[in-house]
């Protein structure tokens, strides 16, 4: 039995998380983390809310909430959706809790005993009204460029044009409005990732079975332009973990928090301490190569905005403290999902947002068309005529079809439990080989973390099945040879249960229902698949499941189009 450390990408507080942000991390990750469970393998699969930095507090302000406040409610929605679309994670933790502030500040600690970290003296708007210095995206002003009234300290949204807040025309805070604004000396502090590079660029290169995706981004970091730059490991915010050299005050760096990109990959690891605390468990042999983690495989999953964070930062955070943590021993990063001719927007409320999601239609159908569309060697598009196409087909007239016809002419034919029948002939002994090589061709893929070509996979096992029924037709055998047909039907019946548990990664709620209409609890992986076709034994009681999945009306996608053509409020 392998242990596998499992880590998605830990959304952002502010606000609910569109379908592009899904398939970008969370739920892919929820299907590999399935998959190894159902091998058997003992699991740690975690995620967590990235609860600090200036987006959070802003989103705050506009719900007219303490920032602590707002962040535990959002939590506590985030963490409902999540379980809406079965997301298993062993715990979803918060990047604000006590554990990631300990450990958040002991890594700096470390990292400054090592000569890792630089104080660097800045200048920064401050403003007087407001008694703070003021992010580059707190400030407004007047384009210089284009005359924009409204464009940012870091850019204008009208233009495009990339500034600093000093280029804006008549400054004021985005705060209060305030324009007593004034440039101060501020210090900071800056991890020195430029002396890790060498490391960095070795152990990137040692990583020879990373997706292309992954290491091009990070080499790119580490060698265009002038090569890795330090980093900005601190931020003048009253929200955030404060600065601090483990236990000890940081002088100097009073009222300062650390960047939320500092503390974010850090809660994966305080995510697991958070887990210990609620459950009871041992969280350092999955995190301390001094402490039983040397076994452990790490898969981390994320979008490919987020690879130089987890490719060059938090390594250097984690190579540089010279303790034994456990490292990723591999990244999978994926493209982007766009929506219907443009992108899924968080700011614009462009798209499908999860909680959205689930008031059309139950989990299975959108991680179904999620994961066999995943935004893997390019960025992908949804659209529903390609949604509601691949549900009906796949799900609706391939799987859930060939479920509903087995059960109800078993039903009608020989009553609700599994017939005996005799022996096989060509036909089920052909199937049995096809499908023997299909389902070790789908635990490639899926090893592989190859997500589309393991729904391919899937989808032709499904295919299997029916044109076996198909080419068999027990409703025509049945009326010569009776007990043909019951062979025919005697696997018909274990093939759904064996559908159940390889799809259960996919679609994890249909996979419960064919389980409970097969009335077992027996999970076992197909490792012999003949044997695992003769699982359920003559006279096992069945049940006809209720429909498994219903098809989308031309007339619903339509609705839906037109529902989610404009932006949300
Ligand atoms: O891009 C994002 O959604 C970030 N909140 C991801 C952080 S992942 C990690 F560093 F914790
Ligand atoms: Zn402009």
């Amino acid at each position: 039995m392998a242990r596998h450390l499992i880590t998605s990408a830990i959304p952002y507080i502010n606000g609910i998380k569109h379908l592009g942000n899904l398939i970008g991390s969370q739920l892919p990750a929820d299907l590999y983390a399935r998959y190894q469970r159902g091998r058997g393998h003992e699991v740690m699969f975690l995620c967590a809310t990235d609860e600090h930095g200036t987006p959070a507090e802003l989103a705050a302000a506009k719900a007219g909430k303490p920032v602590a406040e707002y962040c535990a409610e959002m939590h506590g929605i985030q963490a409902e959706i999540a379980k809406g679309f079965r997301l298993s994670f062993d715990h979803f933790g918060r990047s604000s809790s006590p554990q990631n502030h300990a450990l958040t500040q002991h890594f700096a600690g470390r990292l400054h005993d090592a000569g890792l970290i630089e104080e660097v003296s800045e200048r920064q708007v401050y403003s007087n009204a407001d008694g703070r210095f003021l992010p580059d995206r707190y400030i407004e002003g007047t384009c210089p460029n284009c005359g924009y009234e409204k464009a940012r300290g870091d850019q204008c949204e009208n233009c495009t044009k990339q500034l600093e807040p000093t280029d804006l025309i008549n400054p004021r805070s985005a705060i209060s409005g305030s324009t007593d604004l004034e440039v101060r000396e501020t210090k900071h502090l800056y991890l020195k990732q430029s002396q890790m590079k060498g490391k960095l660029d070795d152990w990137i290169n040692s990583k020879t079975d990373w997706p292309v995706l992954t290491t091009s981004i990070a080499k790119k970091w580490l060698h265009d332009g002038d090569g890795l730059q330090d980093r900005g490991i601190t931020r003048d915010l009253d929200w955030g973990i404060p600065v601090k050299n483990g236990d000890a005050d940081w002088p100097g760096m009073e009222g300062k928090v650390f960047y939320v990109w500092f503390d974010a990959p850090i809660e994966y690891i305080a995510c697991a301490g958070e887990w210990a605390e609620a459950n009871g468990g041992d969280w350092e042999r999955w995190w301390r190569t001094d402490k039983g983690a040397e076994d452990v495989r790490y898969t981390q999953f994320m979008g490919k905005d987020n690879v130089p964070f987890h490719t060059l930062s938090f390594p250097a955070t984690i190579m540089g403290s010279g303790e034994p943590w456990k490292l990723v021993d591999y990244i999978k990063s994926f493209n982007y999902l766009n929506y219907d001719g443009g992108q899924f927007s968080t700011s614009q409320g462009r798209g499908v947002f999860m909680d959205q999601a689930l008031e059309i239609l139950p989990a299975d159908y959108w991680r179904w068309w999620l994961l066999s569309h995943a935004p893997e060697s390019s960025d992908s598009e949804f659209t529903w005529e390609n949604f509601q196409a691949s549900v009906n087909k796949d799900l609706a007239d391939v799987l859930g079809n060939f479920v509903s016809r087995v059960t109800k002419f078993c039903r009608s034919k020989f009553g609700e439990e599994v017939p005996a029948g005799g022996a096989y002939t060509d036909a089920e002994t052909a199937l049995i080989a096809d499908l023997t090589t299909r389902i070790r061709a789908y635990e490639g893929h899926m090893d592989a973390m190859e997500v589309r070509k393991s729904a391919n996979e899937l989808r032709a096992i499904w295919v299997a099945g029916n044109e076996y029924l198909q080419a068999a037709a027990p409703w025509s055998t049945f009326k010569e040879d009776p007990d043909q047909a019951a062979t025919q039907i005697r696997l018909a019946l274990n093939l759904i249960r064996l559908y159940a548990v390889l799809s259960k990664p996919f679609i994890p709620d249909a996979s419960a229902t064919l389980m409970t209409a097969m009335q077992t609890q027996d999970e076992a992986w197909p490792d012999d698949v003949a044997a695992a076709l003769e699982l359920l034994q003559p006279g096992h009681a069945f049940t006809v499941p209720d429909v498994t999945f219903r098809k989308i009306t031309d007339d619903e996608r339509a609705d839906w189009q037109e529902r989610f053509s404009g932006t949300r409020d």
